[in-house]
């Protein structure tokens, strides 16, 4: 525990400001002062690893009367600051820490949150690393973790002890796009008092909005769709200021923290995030519409198609369903990799979010260490191919798409 008796204030550990304006103007303007350095319209690049203090008063007046100023890069500066602020104010959360990745931002909230002998529920399709990380790392240090089936309620309800902590689970998931019930997860939560994290990386602050349905903390890897441009490695958790404090006061410690350069991208990247979303969310529903249709592909799941599983939930929780869309192709692993090798627009890559077009095959890149038999028992089939659509012209993408399974179509 970090001790509660320094007087010490360093502003990037205030709540946010409330900006009331609309979803376009927080994604351009949240979080600034009016006017900075220099005059400047974009956010100044504060590249210090530490601040000066004018004199001894100064340090006196920060550390005993907490005047608030900045200290040290790992306690956080003025750039970073503008991405927490700018971010509390897109999901409407009293506060935020970024990190300098996804994965940073969920290991810190997670140790952050538990002790020995806790026990935490985690949902089996969450992020392969954070499933890792849960079922591994943590046992080292005394703590139980759930791994139960994703939508089962049940069994998330019966795997609850007098000691679990919290139940973890992302929404939507990753490759098939299962959409957790927020309301079902809430009412087991209140129930047996625990807490709720979501990984809402996929959905983003644009399509769902999980703080608002009651959720304790929403985490997000600001690399996909935030920072939007794959150059970035980023992450945040957001949600009431008592809890994001603690989280704060161990990321001071774990120390992964984002660079100033990476979070003048992230602003850069969150000043046009409504209007990437709304591309990305047409042109995969229209990708989804012509896969569906394809006599090449055997299934096509988007949580925007009336045949996902979970379309039902996904309409109720969601505003739109977000640029991810995975598909089996019909054929082998030689159809496969015919089909990755025929692309000529979009990029082999694993990731999401950016505006340039990724595909991944799930097969030989994330589960390329697992046995086939192990793969299938997971639902990652030979052909399975997870497609994120970047923002170039949907007609572009689909005509790629439609080169490439017509030469599968010889494999
Ligand atoms: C759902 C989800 N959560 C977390 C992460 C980890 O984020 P990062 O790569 O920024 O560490 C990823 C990465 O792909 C992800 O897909």
């Amino acid at each position: 525990m970090a001790r509660k008796s320094k007087p010490k204030n360093s502003p990037a550990s205030r709540a946010k400001q409330p900006f009331n304006k609309g979803f376009s103007t927080i994604s351009v303007h949240a979080g600034e002062d009016r006017l900075r350095y220099a005059d400047s319209i974009t956010t100044p690049i504060v590249q210090t690893s530490t601040f000066a203090f004018k004199d001894s008063r100064e340090i006196e007046a920060y550390t005993k009367h907490g005047k608030e100023r900045f200290e040290y890069g790992r306690y956080g500066g003025p750039t970073e600051q503008v991405a927490e602020r700018r971010l509390a104010a897109l999901v409407n959360a009293e506060d935020c820490v970024v990190f300098g990745s996804g994965m940073s931002a969920i290991t810190t909230t997670i140790l952050a949150l538990v002790k020995s002998r806790d026990h935490i529920v985690i949902t089996d399709d969450a992020y392969k690393k954070t499933l890792e990380f849960c079922s591994s790392y943590l046992q080292r240090f005394g703590v139980a973790c759930s791994i139960v089936p994703f939508g089962d309620y049940e069994a998330i309800e019966k795997a609850i002890r007098p000691n679990t902590r919290f139940i973890f689970s992302e929404s939507p998931t990753n490759p098939y796009l299962n959409i957790f019930d927020l309301e079902r997860l809430l009412e087991i939560a209140k129930k047996h008092k625990v807490l709720t994290m979501i990984d809402a990386t996929f959905g983003t602050p644009y399509n769902q909005r999980p703080l608002e349905w009651g959720v304790d903390l929403e985490l997000h890897s600001c690399t996909k769709y935030l920072g939007g441009h794959n150059d970035i490695l980023a992450g945040a958790v957001l949600g009431r200021s008592e809890l994001v404090q603690e989280i704060r006061a161990l990321h001071k410690a774990i120390g992964g923290v984002i660079d100033p350069h990476c979070c003048y991208l992230l602003l850069r990247g969150l000043k046009t995030f409504p209007l990437r979303m709304k591309a990305h969310n047409e042109t995969a529903m229209a990708v989804a519409r012509y896969l569906e249709k394809h006599p090449r592909i055997r299934r096509v799941y988007y949580p925007g198609l009336e045949s996902h599983p979970h379309h039902g939930i996904a309409q109720r929780q969601m505003t739109g369903f977000g640029g991810v869309v995975t598909f089996d192709l019909k054929g082998t692993l030689k159809t496969a990799k015919r089909f990755l090798d025929s692309l000529k627009l979009c990029y082999i890559a694993p990731s999401l979010g950016g505006v340039e077009t990724l595909i991944t095959h799930p097969a030989t890149v994330s589960y390329y260490d697992y046995t086939r038999k192990e793969r299938y028992a997971l639902g990652i089939t030979d052909t399975l191919i997870r497609l994120a659509v970047g923002v170039e012209d949907k007609e572009d993408i689909i005509a790629d798409l439609d080169q490439a399974l017509r030469k599968s179509a010889s494999a």
